[in-house]
């Protein structure tokens, strides 16, 4: 099937009152983990790239391998630029063919992230690619903040409506408690301010850093409207894991296929759980 837009998974998500999972690919095991994994769940999938997997696998390489994966099946597949801060950046997505884009202007002042995020979507919607704005502060794990400082980089509810009237962005990151990266403590989401702005707003809401919070956690934010969740540190970690493994266990072999495959099929696995878990299995 051809790539389609957040707007065409996230729509029937928020109808459906379920979510869709977003997951970070740098390499072919990964896109095809990813693939396989909503084929086999028959669901809709967001497949996205960060900055870190375009410096490594390329712009080219990444496009030609999810619409590879994708020309295979027949569920909705999204390609995402995940964290784009680049304006150039991404346009250029949207000339190789991504059929989505985040432009995250998080670190701006809120006049300049406005102002920035707005001229991508005047762009993108012009080619039907869709939007994802960030608003707040998500942070990595590793942040050295006390909860008074995490508490000041929390989305605003009414800088939220502002963000989402004057961009007018098809999905807006927020920042509610999340962080990327593996969790040293369990997160506590700020449910009041989620159910807020998702009561004020219009635009899907996002939940980064969305590995290691707890299933519980996670039913929860759908049930408050949450339509996308992105998911990159868990697939790593199964990932690394197997491929470990099987080098302990056959530390003879040099053949990367055999060694990369339990890394692929672990991958697999997790995503699998994860879109039993949104919601999202079952509705492609
Ligand atoms: O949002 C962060 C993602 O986990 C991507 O990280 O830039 O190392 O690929 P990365
Ligand atoms: P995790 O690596 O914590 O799952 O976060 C992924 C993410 O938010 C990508 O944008
Ligand atoms: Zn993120």
């Amino acid at each position: 099937m051809n790539l389609v837009s957040l707007r065409e998974v996230l729509e029937p998500a928020a109808e459906g009152g379920y979510a869709v999972g977003a997951f970070n690919a740098n390499n072919m095991e990964i896109v095809q983990a990813i693939i396989e994994a909503a084929a086999e769940e028959n669901s809709p999938v967001i497949v996205q790239a960060s900055q870190g997997a375009i410096r490594y696998a390329g712009l080219d390489f990444i496009v030609a391998m999810v619409k590879a994966a994708a020309g295979g099946v027949k569920i909705p597949v999204v390609l995402h630029l995940d964290h784009g801060t680049d304006y150039e950046q991404v346009i250029r997505c949207i000339r190789y063919g991504f059929s989505s884009v985040m432009y995250d202007g998080s670190q701006l002042p809120l006049e300049e992230n406005i102002a920035m995020t707005r001229r991508v979507v005047e762009i993108a919607r012009a080619v039907g690619v869709s939007v994802e704005g960030e608003l707040g502060k998500i942070g990595g794990t590793e942040d050295d903040v006390t909860v008074e400082e995490r508490e000041a980089l929390l989305t605003e509810p009414a800088e939220a409506v502002r963000f989402v009237q004057e961009t007018e962005v098809d999905a807006l990151a927020v920042a509610v408690g999340t962080a990327h990266g593996p969790y040293k403590f369990e997160p506590a989401l700020d449910y009041p301010r989620l159910q807020q702005i998702k009561e004020l707003v219009s635009a899907s809401i996002v939940l980064h850093g969305s590995s290691g919070v707890p299933d519980e956690a996670i039913k929860k934010a759908v049930a408050l409207g949450v339509t996308k969740f992105n998911i990159d540190t868990q697939i790593r970690q199964a990932f690394v894991q197997a491929v470990s493994a099987y080098m302990q266990a056959n530390p003879e072999d040099i053949d990367p296929r055999k060694i990369l495959a339990p890394g692929k099929a672990a991958a697999k696995e997790i995503i699998k759980e994860k879109m039993r878990l949104f919601g999202c299995a079952g509705k492609a």
